[in-house]
């Protein structure tokens, strides 16, 4: 075990053997010092500066139905709603206020939502926050409509491959969604230009060490900029309801992994993890994790962009408690900075 750390460490890179053996025997011993490393890599780098950003739900229309996912087309008693452009504004100009410099636009593949108003809507933000990134997490698109918001001036964007194992995706998506999409166009995001993040649910349904493995060697061969990593949470108006959650211990040791394989990647405390544990967030930055995404969106429409059941978005899940997250992370030794916060990996 020990020695694997240590190669992760030296040469960010494992065969996906050696990546399986570390997650089959994770141990808390084997935590700790991964941890202890992964934490060393990220201090290198960003010190102990935290990155937020200002993440705006801004639809919960999906056409698609994953069978994880709480506001997948089929979920009947999901309460709908679509942000207007003006809202999306709105939000922005709070999130400004209080020292967000990078604005995250996420939403379910909504079809009203067409690529003309979203290219206008980042026009609109970049025009009035040319200091600001913004990160687009709407879903999979051609690669024209993506250059499009490219050219209009986003930064960003996040689009979690779900797992690397093809059967395994075809597991927990419906026939018309397939992994080489998703990887088609998350290679179409990387070669616009845009910084692009992908990621993985840990403890999905069905998911092995061998699955996990794969992932990891699909994140070190594809080199995102971000990784989006978190706690599967069953949704109790899913087909997978009655499955398990993931553990806290295995997203955390994961996230450890990420960090020392990709030490300069940009790596979030997802809600997520800190929706299965109050101090998650803060356990996840212990880990390696250096960005926090707190939410933007109106009060009133917080609690109906529900990917998964008590999924959190008040304390310092909350944008404007600004303060109290500031607060949180410095008990721990780390600074909330405003600033951008780029990756400091180069496209490639
Ligand atoms: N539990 C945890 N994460 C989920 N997501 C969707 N549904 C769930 C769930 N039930 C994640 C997916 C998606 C991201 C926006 O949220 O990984 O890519």
């Amino acid at each position: 075990m020990t020695e694997l750390i240590h190669k992760l460490e030296r040469e960010h890179s494992l065969e996906v053997e050696e990546y399986r053996y570390l997650l089959e025997n994770r141990n808390d011993n084997a935590a700790h010092l991964l941890a202890e490393k992964a934490v060393k890599a990220r201090v290198q780098y960003y010190g102990h500066d935290v990155y937020v950003r200002g993440l705006v739900e801004f639809t919960n229309f999906c056409r698609n139905n994953c069978y994880y996912c709480g506001i997948r087309a089929g979920n009947k008693n999901a309460e709908r709603y679509r942000l207007t452009e003006d809202e999306i504004l709105t939000c922005c100009d709070l999130g400004y206020g209080i020292g967000y410099r990078t604005f995250v636009l996420q939403g379910g593949e909504d079809p009203i939502y067409t690529p003309k108003r979203i290219e206008s809507l980042v026009h609109r933000i970049k025009e009035k926050y040319p200091d600001c990134a913004v990160t687009l997490s709407v879903g999979e698109h051609p690669k024209d409509v993506y250059r499009s918001w490219f050219s209009a001036g986003a930064d960003r964007y996040l689009l979690r491959h779900e797992t690397a194992d093809a059967e395994h995706y075809a597991r927990l998506h419906p026939d018309d969604l397939t992994l080489d999409k998703r990887k088609r166009c998350l290679y179409d995001l990387k070669d616009i230009g845009y910084q692009v993040g992908c990621g993985f649910m840990v403890g999905s349904p069905w998911q092995t060490a061998e699955h996990l493995a794969k992932d990891l060697k699909f994140i070190e061969e594809f080199r995102p900029h971000m990784v989006g990593i978190g706690p599967f949470i069953p949704h109790k108006d899913t087909p997978f309801k009655g499955m398990a959650a993931g553990t806290l211990e295995e997203t955390l040791f994961l996230l450890s992994i990420v960090r020392l394989m990709l030490p300069e990647v940009l790596l979030p405390a997802t809600t997520a993890l800190g929706s299965i544990k109050e101090n998650g967030r803060e356990l996840g930055v212990l880990s390696g994790a250096n960005v926090c995404m707190p939410n933007l969106s109106p009060k009133d429409v917080r609690s109906k962009y529900l990917l998964y059941n008590n999924k959190l978005s008040s304390g310092a899940e909350a944008a404007e408690d600004f303060e109290l997250l500031k607060a949180r992370m410095k008990n721990i030794g780390y600074d909330v900075v405003v600033a951008r916060g780029d990756s400091k990996i180069k496209n490639n």
